[in-house]
């Protein structure tokens, strides 16, 4: 298969210099540590080369030590992977903005970060308190800082070389028009939830003419059921490709010009998640066709965490 079909081989050149990213990411968002190691060292094993990280997943350490081990047993150079992490609500105060990169680069015990992203756009009480609520459970907000005074602490880090791209997560068009207006240093990426069932096509649009890396979160749904993995339109596709029916999710997403994060937590699945390439023009026509509308992630309204993977339900 030659170079423009493999999905698995495709980059993504970042604006301001920040290098480029592979398209098919590997999402460290799972709750137990045992996990979190052994899934990240058979995600590198099997080829991933793009690694999805926050403060707030509470396994930056693991991830790290996964990193670490598998690219010395497998000779693979730092240079050679891409590593991605967060900026917690809770460090939106321009103060804490380097502290917790710093922080979040000491966990993960690597030389440098590619990318720092702020998590979402919703500042909570500064402190070390991830999850910050009043007495009758409501989270505490931060009306003391905006995002753009965020991103100017983002921005710095840029300018002292600590990290060559930044950008935003769960951010909507209308809040990401008016950053891209009075940024200094443009967001490099932006990940948000897209699938067919949220193709958050405007946003895509924006972020292509601005140069800006569209990178979903959720091409699987989340792998909730019913969702786009048991759609019919995914199902018939699948059967007439003879993909698999994530196969076929995670294709669309590259396809239309995207980046994408996927949680494989078995080395099969892992590979199977990486085996990724263009599908027919017909095919993929069909699936922006579909009309079923669904958001399966809330953190967009809210800030908090609006999903928690199964096992810890
Ligand atoms: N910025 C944000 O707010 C935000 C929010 C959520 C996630 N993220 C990032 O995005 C990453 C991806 O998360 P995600 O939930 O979107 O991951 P995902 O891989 O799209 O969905 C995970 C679910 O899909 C299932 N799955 C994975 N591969 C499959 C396959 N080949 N066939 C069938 N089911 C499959 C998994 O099942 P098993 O568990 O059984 O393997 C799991 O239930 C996260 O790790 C995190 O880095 C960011």
């Amino acid at each position: 298969m030659n170079e423009q079909c493999d999905f698995r081989s495709r980059t993504l050149a970042l604006n301001h210099g920040g290098g480029h990213m592979p398209a098919l990411g590997f999402g460290t968002l799972i709750p137990d540590a045992a996990t979190t190691v052994r899934a990240t060292r058979d995600a590198l094993e099997a080829g991933y080369r793009h690694f999805d990280c926050a403060e707030r997943y509470r396994n930056e350490r693991e991830v790290g030590e996964a990193l670490r081990a598998g690219l010395a047993d497998g000779g693979i150079a730092r240079e050679d992977i891409f590593v991605t992490t967060k900026l917690w609500n809770s460090n939106h105060r321009p103060e804490r903005v380097e502290p917790a990169f710093d922080a979040s680069r000491e966990r993960l015990g690597l030389q440098y970060l590619d990318l720092y992203l702020i998590h979402t756009p919703f500042a909570f009480q500064p402190g070390d308190e991830q999850d910050p609520r009043d007495q009758n459970g409501a989270v505490i907000y931060d009306e003391g800082v905006t995002l753009q005074d965020t991103w100017s602490a983002m921005e710095r880090l840029v300018d002292h070389g600590k990290c060559r791209a930044i950008g935003l997560s769960d951010i909507g068009l209308t809040e990401l028009r008016a950053l891209c207006e009075s940024a200094r240093i443009k967001p490099a990426v932006v990940q948000v939830e897209a699938h067919p069932y949220l193709p958050e096509t405007e946003l895509l649009e924006f972020c292509k003419e601005n140069e800006i890396v569209f990178l979903a979160f959720a091409p699987l749904g989340h792998g909730i059921r019913p969702g786009p993995l048991e759609d019919p339109v995914i199902l018939r596709i699948a059967a007439r490709t003879g993909k698999t029916p994530a196969q076929i999710l995670l294709a669309w997403a590259i396809q239309r010009g995207g980046a994408l994060l996927t949680t494989p937590k078995s080395a099969e699945r892992a590979r199977e998640n990486l085996d990724v390439s263009a599908l027919p023009p017909d095919a993929f026509d069909d699936i922006n066709r579909i009309e079923t509308r669904q958001r399966f992630n809330e953190v967009v309204k809210t800030g908090s965490p609006g999903f928690i993977p199964r096992s810890t339900q």
